[in-house]
Order: structure tokens, then C-alpha cells, then sequence
């Protein structure tokens, strides 16, 4: 069988374990949890118990993110790390390219050379803040072709939330696995060491690296106890190890820190988590399960109505970055341009397509490219949406060939130059607004 087949295989029909920020608890081998304890005197199995903490010690409960890992070896356990080629990963800050207030729109990536994995496979567009700080994000792109074999990714940086848009991936973490398909999300927590596995011959997608406090769901106000991302569609894995030990079983970890990669050969998998308990844990969510709500009278929402993840800075309502899905849904706003609207913004978007077509631009904006319209920048429906929109009668309508996503921040989004420079950043991307016509009659 081979290593994709294998893969498929086991991302059949996993389990997973139901909610958002809950404290959830997993075993892979009935009594390797210990009970009523954090850490016994002996844990269970002859594990060593280990706490990983995403957040302070001393945050707020309610912000508070740390799980207890029950291991074969513990993490310190580690020779030292050298540094590694950095390969097409930037960390902001990005001070290398001047700041371009221009509306900026990209094909997707090109074809990898064979045998990139995807951590190989990580091109970074760009971002803002400082990830030594922990403020700001990244948006990254990948395409990949191969999994990433006896090597393990971790990221000290920030949080990864994955967004596959060609190829599902297989994602082993060492709380357990996550099987993510185009449609689905995946986030990685900060620290949180994975393996990502191919399911179909390459992968293509979007990441968003998250230096700020983790993604949290977004209050729902006035709309209630439910609707948009419901808490119990987010998944989280129960506990799977693999006991790769000795000689022949050397595995590469590869650690981002502080904008750079490190890497160091351990002579046992580090995937080595047997049973845990905690609430900083990996999960899956399937933008498919995305209550969406709107207007059923007139005009259209702000597309934060269409929040999925939600980064809070210091300041309330203003996010250090916003996770946003444009999902199926219908139209019925009476005498209402039903289009995004024309606007320009104080954040910051950077928008990608996963399958379909964007109902706010007729042409263009595909599948695996993106756009960026920073902070002021003006935009809006393209020339042809304008006119379409404008004369269509004004039925209901489903728009349900598209999944199109934002990642919505507070600060402008600076380029990294290979994004600047880059042979797929369209050049034309001006004229979708071009020949919009004076109507204007005094
Ligand atoms: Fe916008």
C-alpha cells in the first residue's frame, strides 16, 4: 500500500471529540490517564506528564489555554537545535518591502518541484505586527506534492489555522489526528508539533499564522445563543500515538522560532502523546456547517455578520485578525444592492477563493489566487457585478457556487518582496473597476 494510500486509510472515519475551548479529555490506551491528579507521583504506564500552556498561567480563566500531556518521553528530551534554511517563510515584521496601498490580486502559486512537503511548500505572502511581540499575523500560501515524512513541524510563533483549498490533508498532531478536506479549516495550536500527510496527489491552500491571542468565536450580541460558527461543529482529535524509537527511528523536528527555522534530529518521535486532558487542542471545522446569517428586509450586513474566528486585541470589537466565510446563502434583500457593497475600510483583507466564483467579482479571483486591499484602499464590486447587480429583478437568489474567506486585521498587511516581486501578482488587477459608468443625471 502506498504512504497515500496508507493515509487515506486512516483518515477514514476518525473520531473526534465535540466543541470549542472545551476541556476536553482523551486516551489512546485504556488507564494512561491518570485521575482526580495532574501529576502523580508515577503517572500511569510509565508516562511522564508534561503541561503545554498556550497562554500565561495567570490568564483570565476564560482566556486560559493549557493541556496535560502523558507521554513516553517528555519534550525536554531533545538534542540541541541548529538553524535551517528558512526556505519561502517570512515573519513579520516585514520591513523589506515598502508598504503598497495599491488593491493587489494573485493567481495561485505554481507547481512546486517535485518532493515538497508542506512545510517546503509554506510561501509567505506577507503580514503585519511582530511575532516576537505576539501581535499581528501572516497570510501564507502552500502547494505541496509529498508528505512530510519522518519530519515533524512545530511553530512558536503563533497559531496555524489551515485553509486547504486544492487536496485533502491527513494532520497528525500530538494530540492526535485531524483529517482536513477543501471546505474544512484546520488550526494548529501555538507549540503544538504536527505532521502533515498528503491525500491526493498535491495539496494547495491558504494559512493563516496567527501571532496574536488565539481565535476564540466571535459574541454573538443580539443574535443569540447560536447561529454562525456553532461551538459543537468544531472537532478536536482524541488521543493516537506512534512509538517510533531507536535507531532507524530518527525523526527531523523542525521549530519556527522568533521568524526562523530550527531543526534537530531526535532519535524518537515526538508524536509520542498517549492520553491527554486540557483545553489548548488542535481542531477541524467544516466552513459547510457555517449558520449564515443576513438580511431578510433590506440592505446587506457588514461581513462581519460572516465572522468564523474572531483574534481579539486590546482594544474591544477591534480584532487582531477576523476569520470571515462567504458561504452559500441566499439573497432576498427588497430595493438592495445585494453585492458586497463599495467601501473603504480601516482594516485590512486579504481574501481567497476555495471553490466557485466570488459573488462581487465576475472574473478573476480564482481559486487558490487571493487579493489584498489594505487598509483605505477603495473597492468593491467589479464593473460587470456593478451592472449586473444594479438591473437584476430582485428575487430570491441562492448564491451557492462559491466558498470564498477573509482574513480581516487592524493593521495594513506588508508584503514580503517575493510576494512583491512575484511572476503570478496579476498587473491589471485595475481595471475590474475601470469604465464603471457616470449615471449621475442633476
Ligand atoms: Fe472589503
Amino acid at each position: 500500500m502506498s504512504g497515500t494510500e496508507q493515509a487515506r486509510k486512516t483518515a477514514e472515519g476518525l473520531d473526534y471529540l465535540s466543541g470549542f475551548g472545551n476541556e476536553h479529555s482523551s486516551e489512546a490506551v485504556p488507564g494512561a490517564l491518570p485521575h482526580g491528579r495532574n501529576s502523580p507521583q508515577r503517572a500511569p504506564l510509565g508516562l511522564y506528564a508534561e503541561q503545554l500552556s498556550g497562554s500565561a498561567f495567570t490568564e483570565p480563566r476564560a482566556h486560559n489555554r493549557r493541556s496535560w500531556l502523558y507521554r513516553i518521553r517528555p519534550s525536554a528530551a531533545h538534542p540541541a537545535f541548529t538553524r535551517t534554511d528558512n526556505g519561502a517563510i517570512r515573519t513579520a515584521p516585514f520591513t523589506d518591502a515598502v508598504p503598497d496601498p495599491n488593491r493587489l490580486r494573485w493567481n495561485p502559486l505554481p507547481q512546486p518541484a517535485p518532493g515538497t512537503d508542506f512545510l517546503a511548500g509554506l510561501w509567505t505572502l506577507g503580514g503585519n505586527g511582530d511575532a516576537a511581540q505576539r501581535t499581528g499575523m501572516a497570510v501564507h500560501l502552500y502547494h505541496a506534492n509529498s508528505s512530510m515524512e519522518r519530519r515533524v513541524f512545530s511553530d512558536a510563533d503563533g497559531e496555524l489555522l489551515v485553509v486547504p483549498e486544492l487536496g485533502a490533508l491527513l494532520i497528525r498532531t500530538e494530540l492526535g489526528l485531524l483529517h482536513a478536506a477543501p471546505g474544512e479549516v484546520a488550526l494548529i495550536p501555538r507549540g503544538v508539533r504536527f505532521r502533515v500527510e498528503l491525500l491526493d496527489e498535491s495539496a494547495r491552500g491558504y494559512v493563516c499564522e496567527n501571532y496574536g491571542a488565539p481565535f476564540q468565536l466571535p459574541d454573538l450580541g443580539p443574535i443569540g445563543a447560536n447561529g454562525l460558527a456553532n461551538a459543537r461543529d468544531f472537532r478536536a482529535p482524541v488521543a493516537a500515538y506512534e512509538d517510533i524509537d531507536g535507531p532507524g527511528g530518527e525523526v527531523e523536528v523542525v521549530n519556527k522560532f522568533c521568524g526562523n527555522l530550527w531543526t534537530a534530529t531526535y532519535d524518537h518521535s515526538p508524536l509520542d502523546v498517549v492520553a491527554w486532558h486540557g483545553n489548548h487542542v488542535p481542531y477541524v471545522y467544516d466552513l459547510r456547517r457555517f449558520n449564515v446569517l443576513g438580511s431578510i428586509s433590506y440592505d446587506h450586513p457588514d461581513p462581519s455578520i460572516f465572522t468564523v474566528l474572531t483574534s481579539p486585541s486590546d482594544t474591544p470589537g477591534l480584532a487582531g485578525v477576523d476569520f470571515v466565510v462567504f458561504a452559500p446563502r441566499w439573497l432576498v434583500g427588497e430595493d438592495t444592492f445585494r453585492p458586497p457593497y463599495f467601501h473603504r475600510n480601516v482594516m485590512s483583507e486579504y481574501m481567497g477563493l476555495i471553490e466557485g466564483a466570488y459573488d462581487a467579482k465576475a472574473e478573476g479571483f480564482v481559486p487558490g489566487g487571493g487579493s489584498l486591499h489594505n487598509m483605505m484602499s477603495a473597492h468593491g464590486p467589479d464593473r460587470e457585478t456593478f451592472e449586473r447587480a444594479s438591473a437584476a429583478e430582485l428575487k430570491p437568489q441562492k448564491i451557492d457556487d462559491g466558498l470564498a474567506f477573509m482574513f480581516e486585521t487592524r493593521w495594513p498587511v506588508a508584503l514580503a518582496p517575493q510576494a512583491a516581486e512575484a511572476d503570478h501578482l496579476q498587473t491589471r488587477y485595475d481595471d475590474v473597476w475601470q469604465g464603471l459608468q457616470r449615471h449621475f443625471r442633476s
